[in-house]
């Protein structure tokens, strides 16, 4: 039985007050959800928002990290400073850090692989282009995204993988529930191969890509979504709480 995850990427959103005020009303909403939930704010948000998140069960993320425990990176986050703020997710190799600032999977493998040796866990984001989809290679890309990011990565017990084709975020765009359901059913038959069927089966395959209220329960009614990574619609709690509190069987 894999356990819904259901995770907020606030992105490039909300100063510390705003972020802390928005994750005050998470908690009083969600806190007696059994669903797993994330929310992730800009570094300089963290530490107030964790301040909020003491004592609940809503997990606190960061939406990147550099690629060394410490050095000569300027304007980089290291895996230190998370984990001294009270971070327990990274998000890794999202669409945005991919295509606007040239990440590879080479670096993002490289942040994969320090993330988990120090205990952290990792949503990796994978996900076609609208051109590459268009040409009918969306199955090659994904599985290359998943096989050099994982490269060298011996269990997937702290690893998320979040499906977010790129021409579904923040475009209103969602890939039908079917065509999201086909290439995490693509995904988790990768994993068993890389990896064995055990782990691919409790593999928690997160959706992302224009989630919204009013498509989360027909996309979490899949039977290989387990999860939903939501950019736009985590920026409220109007529009976050009902996500969270979907109902697959309605
Ligand atoms: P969106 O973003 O929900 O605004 O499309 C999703 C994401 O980028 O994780």
């Amino acid at each position: 039985m894999r356990t819904p995850y259901i995770a907020g990427n606030w992105k490039m959103h909300k100063t510390a007050s705003e972020a802390e005020a928005l994750a005050r009303d998470l908690v009083r909403s969600l806190d007696r959800e059994a669903k797993k939930v994330m929310i992730a704010p800009a570094f300089t948000a963290l530490g107030a928002v964790k301040r909020c998140l003491e004592g609940s069960h809503i997990l606190l993320g960061a939406q990147n990290m550099g690629p060394e425990e410490q050095g000569a990176h300027t304007g980089e986050v290291s895996v230190l400073m998370l984990k001294d703020l009270g971070v327990e997710v990274v998000i890794l190799g999202h669409s945005e850090r991919r295509h606007k600032y040239g990440e590879g999977d080479e670096l993002i493998n490289q942040k994969v692989k320090l993330a988990v040796s120090h205990g952290l866990d990792v949503v990796l984001c994978v996900g076609e282009t609208l051109e590459q989809r268009d040409s009918g290679t969306t199955t090659g890309i994904v599985e290359e995204q998943l096989r050099r990011g994982l490269n060298g990565l011996g269990a997937l017990a702290q690893v998320t993988i979040a499906y977010e084709p790129v021409w579904a975020i923040g475009t209103g765009k969602t890939a039908t529930a079917k065509d999201a359901d086909d290439t995490h059913r693509f995904i988790r038959e990768l994993l068993a191969r890389l990896y064995n069927q055990k782990e691919a089966e409790e593999m928690i395959i997160q959706y992302g890509g224009s989630v919204k209220p009013n498509n989360a329960a027909e996309l979490m009614a899949m039977e290989n979504i387990d999860g939903l990574l939501v950019g736009g619609a985590s920026l409220t709690a109007d529009s976050f709480v009902p996500i969270v509190r979907y109902d697959a069987g309605s």
